[in-house]
């Protein structure tokens, strides 16, 4: 190729490629608009906030069931733009604000930690039978932990959110862990799961049997205090 074409296709290609840049940065300013806007950012946060109110119900009630404690913390939290961007970048989506909203279940999520392995169930099941959410997916990482080790149940709720005439379902990840399991995963995320150090393999390997071990401790507090309620 004459010098003089290959120079020219180099700068055709430089040009093309900064237009993708600034067409991506456009749409990521936009999102960013957007999620940030305080309408949105409020919907969430109502959907947050019912969910905390009917999940201390529910604490209420097993409380009163099993003459003891069952919710020890809740927590909650809306994702960050930064954060949004980055998970639509790792599942390969175009980001977008429509992406962002049609396709991540956690741009809401609540955290709710309990004592003992089997209240995470006694939980799950009181928030199945609430009959104004909808509950559009689960994840049971108790009974089949991830790769890495990590145990919780995952429920996807589907929360009414009613403004002025207009009514929409707002997605909120509900997160249920023992004390036990919620230890070992903020360990992880601040070890391994957000710095990608899990890659290393006697990381990982590491991480699991740690899992193993603090999952079998767990299981024999149960039994321990299923001995003690026998008494
Ligand atoms: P990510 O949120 O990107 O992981 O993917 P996902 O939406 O497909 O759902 P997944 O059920 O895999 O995980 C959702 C959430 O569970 C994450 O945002 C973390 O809070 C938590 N999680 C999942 N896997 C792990 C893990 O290996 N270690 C830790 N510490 N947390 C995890
Ligand atoms: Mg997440």
């Amino acid at each position: 190729m004459p010098r003089k074409a290959s120079k020219k296709i180099k700068k055709r290609i430089e040009i093309e490629e900064n237009q993708i840049g600034a067409g991506k940065l456009q749409a990521e300013n936009l999102l960013k608009e957007q999620i940030e806007d305080p309408m949105m950012q409020l919907r969430y946060a109502y959907a947050i906030d019912v969910i905390q109110a009917r999940l201390k119900l529910v604490n209420a009630d097993l409380t009163e069931q099993n003459h003891r404690q069952i919710i020890r913390s809740m927590s909650s939290r809306i994702k960050s733009t930064e954060s949004i961007c980055k998970k639509l970048v790792k599942k390969e989506r175009e980001v977008t604000f429509e992406n962002a909203v049609a396709t991540l279940n956690d741009i809401a999520g609540i955290r709710v930690v309990c004592y003992f392995c089997d209240d995470i169930y006694q939980i799950a099941t009181a928030l199945r039978r609430q009959c104004d959410f909808r509950i559009i997916k689960e994840k049971d990482y108790v009974s089949n932990p991830k790769k890495s080790g990590y145990q919780s149940i995952h429920l996807i709720v589907g929360v009414p959110v009613t403004y002025n005439e207009e009514k929409e379902e707002v997605r909120v990840e509900v997160q249920i862990r023992s004390f036990a399991m919620d230890y070992w995963a903020e360990l992880d995320t601040q070890m391994c799961y957000k710095k990608d150090a899990g890659q290393i393999l006697n990381v990982e390997r590491e991480t699991k049997d740690y899992s193993d071990v603090i999952a079998k401790v767990d299981n024999k507090m149960l039994e321990l205090r299923r001995r003690i309620e026998k008494m």
